[in-house]
């Protein structure tokens, strides 16, 4: 007989993606028996509100997971790695956001309109991982593809919001944009010329969190460098691609952080097995499950992030075939990487958990 509620804990409460995440329950109408958010010491006393009432964050602690059903964690792998194993033990199903177990063979990795089937092996470690961000979307827009096309190679180019580092980083993206716009006296003739030069000395503005200024600047670097010299964030997109949709898919990645607030963009091109026409690939998508086709050029419209940012729904536009091979295809993929690919994403899995398992 199914539970009339659920105890659910949130890790890490207070981060963009925690926060996020009790805001997806409240929406969805998830069945909330009792909400427990944590957080470290620091945010002890904080109150948070769900609806309509306000929640204590309290210390996250080994003992936090007493009676708890679902854990939806999001405070950084470390947190993860020390403390999922003891919610899972105490018999609460950890639904990860964070990398660390994604790739272990005994936990599902999963997106619910790709392979929510592999949630039934929760039962192995009690414990399920969230993909990043990235593959998430990507995977969203792929797959109906691959199930009429077979796709073989994926090159893949991101363009990632700051928003996927985390609050720290929005803020260091908005104190850096303010600085040098009001560094630049625009209405002088020379204005052009002192923003060139201006911007070698604005290089070396104070940085917290990325290696290097992001305000007005493309970083060619996520996550931290690999032997290959691709970053992890690039492997993350290749080997959870693999584990997600197919082994047999050959993906090259290059992930850029760019100065924008929430959502990632995508150019993904791929190539496939079976010819499928631009024509084909738009009617597709225009039915597949969590998309939103935006593409009509004469109108200028395609997949923003501005239009994405608070969307359920991973949109895609600019589908093109790719005229340098006979079988391929070009599309823009956008999505709000805090809902659909980290906070949204877990609360499905956990809506088809409750519904199938629990
Ligand atoms: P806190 O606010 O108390 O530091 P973001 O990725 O947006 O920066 O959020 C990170 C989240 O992880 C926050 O909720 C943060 O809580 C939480 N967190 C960070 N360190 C710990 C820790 N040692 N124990 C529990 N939660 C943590």
């Amino acid at each position: 007989m199914k539970k009339d509620g659920y105890n659910v804990a949130v890790v890490g409460a207070t981060g963009a993606v925690g926060n996020m995440m009790i805001n997806v329950l409240e929406r969805r109408s998830f069945p909330v028996k009792n909400l427990v958010l944590l957080a470290s010491g620091r945010s002890s006393g904080r109150k948070l509100p769900f609806r309509g009432k306000d929640y204590p964050v309290d210390e996250l602690k080994e003992s936090s997971f007493e009676g708890l059903d679902i854990g939806l964690f999001s405070a950084g792998g470390s947190i993860s790695a020390k403390f999922a194993p003891f919610a899972a033990k105490a018999g609460c199903v950890v639904i990860d956001n964070t990398a660390h177990f994604r790739m272990d063979p005994e936990v599902p990795l999963v997106v619910p309109e790709v392979n929510p089937e592999h949630i039934a092996n929760y039962k192995v470690r009690n414990i399920i991982a969230n993909p990043n961000c990235s593959t998430i979307q990507m995977l969203v827009a792929l797959k109906p593809i691959h199930d009429v096309a077979k796709i073989k190679r994926i090159v893949v180019s991101t363009y990632q919001s700051v928003s996927g580092t985390g609050k720290d980083a929005i803020e260091e993206m908005l104190l850096q944009s303010r600085e040098i716009a009001r560094g630049i006296d625009w209405s002088k003739d020379d204005g052009l010329n002192k923003l060139w030069s201006g911007l070698k000395h604005f290089r070396k503005m104070d940085t917290n969190v990325y290696p290097h200024r992001i305000a007005f600047e493309c970083l060619p670097h996520i996550d931290v460098f690999m032997p290959n010299d691709y970053t992890k964030e690039e492997m993350k997109m290749v080997w959870e691609t693999g584990k997600i949709l197919d082994p047999n898919i050959k993906v090259t990645a290059t992930t850029v952080r760019v100065p924008t607030f929430f959502g990632h963009s995508e150019s993904v091109n791929i190539e496939t097995e079976k010819k499928i026409s631009a024509k084909e690939a738009k009617e597709l998508l225009g039915k597949a499950p969590g998309i939103k086709v935006l593409d009509d050029p004469s109108k200028n419209e395609y997949p923003l992030t501005a239009l994405a940012a608070g969307e359920d729904f991973t949109l895609v536009g600019r589908i093109r075939e790719d005229e340098s091979i006979d079988k391929g295809l070009n599309l823009w993929v956008v999505s709000d990487n805090i809902l659909k690919g980290a906070a949204l994403n877990a609360v499905q899995i956990a809506e088809i958990l409750i519904d199938r398992y629990l």
